[in-house]
């Protein structure tokens, strides 16, 4: 099943043509890796996938349903989750809270939800822990756990072992797709290790996906 179907995206910013018409069909359950230079593209690409920012052209559908600018905020919430290099977490925030964010933004009652998915990722009895008081790799944690809140279809996540050490980026990589074995993941990673444990690999640039 066709969780995300794009067609000829294409972003530009003034003096700079970024993407000139992707294409890409993600499946329930598969995984895949974007990689190409720094200064490509990658996060773009993502951000426009995950409906963070709009293209300015080419169309995009999440399960089947064209997905129009202004229903961007629903579909994401409900439909897709986020990891990202620097984690973003709330950083004066407990561990729960973080989880739960997601939730919250969609009005859901998750607790239960939450609570189990802090307990997947390792961190039982660190609820109340605050952001700010983690280790990187906690931190990544409590953002895999966040992502998952919701029961996404859809796991994007922007070079997730980019600020951890190896042995660290490892464990972060197998809770990945540990955690996200049943939806779709794509993942922008410099990391080889990591690209190679996805089912596909796709290389940006000059503006296309290879
Ligand atoms: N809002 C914006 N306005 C203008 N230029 C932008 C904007 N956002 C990104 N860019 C430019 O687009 C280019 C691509 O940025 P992007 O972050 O997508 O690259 P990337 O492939 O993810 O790089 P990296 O591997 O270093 O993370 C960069 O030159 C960046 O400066
Ligand atoms: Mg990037």
């Amino acid at each position: 099943m066709s969780v995300l179907k794009c067609k000829n995206l294409k972003k530009a910013y003034p003096g700079l043509e970024l993407l000139k018409g992707i294409d890409l069909d993600i499946h329930n359950g598969q995984s895949l890796a974007i990689m190409g230079p720094s200064g490509v593209g990658k996060s773009t690409l993502l951000h426009l996938l995950g409906l963070l920012d709009a293209p300015d052209a080419g169309t995009i559908e999440i399960l089947g349903q064209p997905v129009k600018k202004r229903d961007y905020p629903l579909f994401r919430n409900r439909h897709i989750g986020f990891v990202f290099q620097a984690f973003h977490l709330l950083e004066d925030e407990s561990v729960l809270t973080n989880v739960l964010m997601p939730a919250k933004i969609g009005r859901l009652d998750r607790k239960s939800r939450a609570l189990e998915l802090i307990e997947r990722v390792g961190l039982k009895g660190r609820e109340k822990q605050l952001a700010k008081h983690l280790s990187g790799g906690e931190k990544q944690r409590v953002a895999i756990a966040r992502a998952l809140c919701n029961d996404p279809d859809l796991i994007f996540a922007d070079e997730p072992t980019g600020n951890l050490d190896e042995g660290c980026s490892k464990e972060i990589q197998d809770l990945l797709f540990q955690t996200a074995w049943n939806k779709a993941l794509v993942i922008v990673t410099h990391d080889t290790n990591l690209a190679s444990a996805c089912d596909k690999t796709l290389t940006l640039n000059h503006g296309l996906l290879k």
